[in-house]
């Protein structure tokens, strides 16, 4: 061991992190995005807009592999998500193996599927923490857009399970044209269920939501009065002493300078893909990158030597507005995915900065929000089939 190494100590025994590693700190985060199976449709979905061409998934063995590499490598929170994870038969085991490695683990799920009895499962395997999203705060539209009308009511009965279990749970809303102006409605829901937790989060533009921004992101006003609503049950929650935790997240769609998305490019995050493809977000894959396997490399090769992980490491990388700004320290650029979207090369600067020559695709689409239409069919729902045919289109 040389004396600028470093070493330590977890329960399988002495973990050394050579000289070339000291400078890249281990992940912290693991989402295991455990299946793209899901029985909703949402037309804001983070997964590929080609998931139903990625059947595989990792076994139950091969999973807790990768939870014991992350761990080994310092990773302390450990996400279950998807399509939904529920689908996921093996769910109670994984998340023992992941509970008994030490993580902290959250189960983030549409809800759908569960029942009492997989909540207790949960409980006796030792999951942390649940997240349930609904899609609105009234049936109908709830309906209208997960594409199952039982949605709603077993949502319901979920979250009053769930907290009944003793469990921190949080709510979790994607906001968007269609629902916030609802913002109200969904605040009485959320405190009426008692969540520890509110996540009011505007669509992010991934997946299938960047297929449907046109018809998904909302108009500045609809934010503004959407922000003066979460102030006033703000003030009026601060009064009554509910604890309730509201988190509003507004589209970086109306912002001047990006988001530090994920705290920075192989920084804290590590996402694993249903078929073991490691990814430094979840919509990475979409990059002209090819990113490594948990089935042909160890975690702790991926994350430290891996092209992919490394591409967009530290400032060397970025071209100007980027290279010369004293912003780049907090916001790494912005988002990687999102200048490759708009720009077709993700080494540009996020076009949310007002600095970066392709920032007018931004105002273009706030305008086109102005003007886009109301109507919840004129959707790209993410089914198996649209997934088909969007696949077959680009081979
Ligand atoms: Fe991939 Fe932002 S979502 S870098």
């Amino acid at each position: 061991l040389s004396p600028s190494s470093r070493a330590w100590c977890n329960r399988n025994g002495f973990y050394y992190v050579s000289q070339s590693e000291l400078a890249i700190k281990p992940p912290l985060w693991l989402l295991a995005e455990l299946t793209y199976r899901c029985p909703l449709q949402c037309p804001y979905c983070s997964n590929p807009l080609d998931f139903a061409s990625q059947e595989k998934e990792l076994t139950t063995d091969q999973w807790i592999r990768v939870f014991e590499q992350a761990r080994e490598m310092g990773a302390v929170q450990l996400g279950f998500s998807g399509g939904e994870p529920l689908t996921r038969k093996d769910l109670p085991e994984l998340i023992r193996a992941a509970r008994d490695l030490g993580f902290y683990t959250n189960l983030i799920t549409s809800g759908i599927g569960l029942t009492r009895k997989k909540i207790a499962d949960f409980a006796d395997a030792g999951l942390d923490h649940i997240q349930i999203s609904f899609q609105a705060s009234d049936p109908d539209l709830n309906a209208a857009l997960s594409g199952s009308q039982k949605a709603f009511e077993r949502k319901l009965e979920m979250a009053k399970a769930v907290k009944e279990h003793g469990y921190p749970m949080v709510l979790n809303f994607v906001l968007h044209r269609h629902n916030i102006d609802q913002i109200d409605k969904i605040l009485d829901l959320s405190l009426t269920l008692e969540a520890d937790d509110v996540e009011l989060a505007t669509c992010q533009f991934y997946g299938w939501a960047f297929l449907n921004r046109e018809g998904l992101l909302p108009t500045r006003d609809q934010i503004a009065r959407a922000e003066e609503v979460v102030a006033r049950y703000r003030t009026r929650m601060e009064r009554d002493g509910v604890l309730t935790d509201l988190l509003f997240v507004t589209p970086d769609y109306y912002e001047e300078r990006p988001k530090g998305c994920m705290g920075g490019w192989g920084a804290v995050f590590l996402s694993v893909t249903p078929e073991g493809t490691a990814l430094p977000c979840h919509s990475a894959r979409q990059l002209p990158i090819e990113f490594p396997s948990v089935l042909e490399h160890s975690l702790k090769h991926i994350w430290f030597e891996s092209f992919g992980f490394n591409r967009f490491r530290g400032d060397s990388w970025m071209p100007e507005p980027c290279r010369s700004c004293p912003e780049k320290t907090k916001d790494f650029g912005g988002c990687r995915c999102q200048a490759y979207m708009l720009t077709g090369d993700a080494a540009n600067a996020d076009p949310v900065c007002s600095k970066s020559p392709h920032h007018g695709k931004i105002i273009e689409a706030r305008r086109q929000a102005e003007c886009a239409s109301l109507d919840i069919h004129q959707l790209q729902f993410r089914n198996r089939a649209n997934s088909q045919l969007i696949y077959k289109s680009h081979v």
